[in-house]
């Protein structure tokens, strides 16, 4: 998902608004990481992403459910059977050539290490000999350097069969499951019975290698474009849903359906560009955001003052370009939208913003919209509170 060599994160930020606006509704966002949960909270802090529903870290051996990460404890007695992690320890310090990963790396259902590409095929061979004499455990080798030893019933495949079982009833349809990966550890994705899947175009060989040893890969997609560029791609060639990003959809909505999800993103990103400069500074392109406020409304700003929505926003005409080539990264995150009566919606969501280099800020914002023919997505502001997030 993450291109850690693209610092202005184009396509992270275009997953984001795609996710919000046209699948956040109905779909289940879960990020399966190598990661563990401190160290995925460490990039959290760093690069645009949004509030997954579910996040499996640590190669498939702890799953954490909302944006309070609940553990499933289940999950991890399910792992304890069989698995005595001492054995892989002890096991590990007789090999010089294998290096302990950092303390936060070393989970209660992984042992990890550093293995050089050179090294590797030769230990492995004999780590797990040596492993698989005394208990059922399972080594991955990713990103050309890391070398994780896991409980057999462990890994990400596992661990996604697992929550496709848990959420049988609500009727999560295999083929509408898409994974997405770059490595090792990714492979047992693609061997979960039923699904998609999108190898992005900078995997890692170990990845890529698997894939052409494959007989049948008609469920799988080679990308051609970078993390979360494939995985844009992917919902296209899979026709999984819509697949322009709306920063590049002209307007808003083309069947004039009422959809407060797609106004906030739209206006959010409406907002990003005219800051940046990336929209004419006329009176035409400004009526995209005045066109769509009721003219009574009024917003709660985070600095506590009430003003009229309209009039304030006089002052972002006046701010045009006012970020022209700097690095502001904004999104918007976890939206929920309620309909109240016929035509009339309350939602909610954070919204982010991080200069570049520095830690992201985020806001809860809650605002209500009414029923508007002809608007771009079929409603307009009337009431918007917007609060600053506590720092995490
Ligand atoms: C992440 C984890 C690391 C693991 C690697 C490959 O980088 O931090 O512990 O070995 O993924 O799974």
């Amino acid at each position: 998902m993450v291109d850690h060599k693209d610092q202005t994160h184009s396509s992270l930020l275009d997953f984001a608004s795609l996710w919000e606006a046209e699948y956040s509704r109905d779909c289940h966002l879960v990020f399966s990481s190598g990661r563990s949960p401190e160290k995925y909270l460490d990039l959290r802090r760093q690069v645009p992403l949004l509030t997954p529903d579910t996040i499996i870290c640590s190669v498939g051996t702890e799953i954490r459910y909302g944006p309070s990460m609940t553990p499933d404890n289940g999950w991890e007695e399910h792992l304890d059977e069989g698995w005595n992690r001492e054995i892989i320890v002890e096991e590990a310090k007789k090999i010089a050539t294998l290096h302990f990963q950092e303390d936060s790396e070393q989970r209660p259902h992984k042992v990890s290490f550093k293995v050089e590409k050179k090294d590797a095929e030769e230990i492995i061979r004999r780590f797990s000999k040596n492993c698989d004499e005394q208990l059922d455990a399972k080594l991955i080798y990713s990103g050309g350097i890391d070398l994780d030893v896991l409980p057999q019933r462990a890994g990400k495949g596992e661990a996604l069969a697992y929550l496709m079982k848990k959420a049988n009833s609500e009727g999560w349809a295999k083929e509408r499951v898409l994974v997405c990966g770059d490595s090792g550890n990714d492979v047992e994705l693609f061997t979960v019975k039923g699904v998609n899947g999108v190898i992005v175009g900078n995997a890692f060989d170990e990845l890529v290698k698997w894939y052409s040893s494959q007989s049948s890969k008609d469920h799988i997609h080679f990308a051609s474009n970078r993390c979360a560029g494939g995985i844009i791609e992917a919902l296209k060639f899979f026709d999984m849903g819509p697949a322009l990003p709306p920063r590049e959809r002209p307007g808003g909505n083309s069947n004039g359906a009422a959809s407060p999800r797609r106004e906030i993103v739209d206006f959010y990103i409406f907002f990003d560009k005219w800051v940046k400069g990336d929209i004419p500074n006329t009176d035409e392109a400004f009526q995209r955001l005045t066109s769509v406020i009721a003219e009574d409304a009024r917003m709660v700003y985070p600095w506590g003052e009430e003003l009229n929505l309209l009039q304030s926003l006089a002052v972002v005409r006046g701010q045009h370009g006012a970020f022209q080539g700097k690095e502001l990264r904004t999104w918007v995150d976890s939206i929920q939208e309620q309909e109240l009566a016929p035509g009339v919606y309350l939602a909610t969501w954070q919204s982010w913003e991080q200069p570049s280099g520095e830690n992201r800020k985020g806001y809860y914002a809650t605002a209500v919209f009414k029923d508007k023919k002809g608007a771009p997505n079929g409603v307009e502001w009337l009431r918007v509170h917007q609060t600053p997030q506590k720092q995490k």
